[in-house]
């Protein structure tokens, strides 16, 4: 992959999951890396898995909520040019609308949507002025359909999905280009400890429950790192993966009765009536 050699990258997130692989990946393939999250420990961890790359790596914290922040990081990068900004970190909250707490609905938009469009804004700027860039915004499947259970998550995928679509159009002109990112199960930390204690699905972890009962894999974040700069590469609009997302979709699209029943079923056993 050429495309990312000796290029300028900024990765969202980078700490761990899909955000650390890209990072890895990425300064493998000759990049150079600023890598920012929040977690001071995972990033400080990012410079072992990155040793002997091409690429360099620069490990920063940064608040994707930080608006001011967030700008001034992506102009301070534009004096040499901003190639790439992914726009990968997010989190999750598995709970029902009922029970999702005030705190809970704003933290989900200030992270998942704030925090992209804080990011998109900028790079948006910069690269409008450069004539060239990439825009990447993780979103989820849960852009692309509903998600129970996940709904204040999913409603701020589907905002994702609707400024990264709506501007990729606009950005043309400019010469910079946006893609949004939409992976199925990817096991990564997401999901978080707290929540991953209280969510025993007839006694198995959530990942877990998923391989054994659902009888779907979930991939690994090296999987969907290498997925995500495919698509990447070549310019898809949606970056849709792995086969198990992509039929999700598709079921959700196509067949909606057999997609409604498979819901009810996995509700009936977060839930714990199954
Ligand atoms: N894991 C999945 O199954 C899955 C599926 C679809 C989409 N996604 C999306 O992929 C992206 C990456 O998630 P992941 O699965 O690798 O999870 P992860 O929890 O392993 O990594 C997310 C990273 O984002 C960081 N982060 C959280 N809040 C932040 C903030 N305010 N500022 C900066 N960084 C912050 C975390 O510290 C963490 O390092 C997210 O946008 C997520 O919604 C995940």
């Amino acid at each position: 992959m050429k495309c990312f050699q000796d290029k300028t990258v900024l990765v969202t997130g980078a700490a761990s999951g899909m955000g650390k692989a890209l990072t890895v990946r990425l300064t493998h393939l000759g990049a150079h890396v600023v890598a920012t999250d929040v977690n001071d420990d995972g990033l400080l961890r990012l410079a072992d898995d990155c040793a002997g790359s091409a690429g360099s790596l620069r490990a920063q914290r940064l608040d994707v909520t930080d608006k001011v922040a967030f700008t001034d990081l992506v102009e301070e990068l534009a004096a040499d040019g901003l190639d790439y900004l992914f726009n990968n970190a997010g989190i999750g909250i598995v709970k029902e609308v009922k029970d999702t707490t005030d705190e809970e609905w704003q933290r989900t938009m200030a992270v998942n949507q704030q925090g992209v469009l804080n990011g998109t804004l900028a790079a948006y700027d910069v690269m409008r002025r450069q004539g060239s860039g990439h825009i990447v915004n993780t979103a989820s499947i849960a852009g692309l359909m509903p998600a129970p259970m996940l709904t204040a998550y999913a409603m701020t995928k589907h905002a994702v999905l609707g400024l990264s679509l709506s501007l990729r159009e606009e950005a043309k002109v400019y010469g910079v280009k946006v893609s949004a990112v939409c992976p199925g199960i990817v096991e990564t930390n997401i999901v978080g400890a707290d929540q991953m204690q209280r969510l025993q699905l007839d006694g198995d972890d959530p990942f877990e429950f998923i391989r054994r009962k659902a009888h779907i894999k979930p991939i690994t974040a090296d999987q969907a790192a290498e997925y995500i700069l495919k698509g990447v590469e070549k310019n898809q609009p949606e970056i849709v993966f792995p086969l198990h997302g992509r039929m999700a979709v598709a079921s959700f699209r196509n067949m909606r009765k057999v997609w409604e029943v498979a819901v009810a079923g996995g509700l009936k056993v977060m839930r714990n009536e199954g």
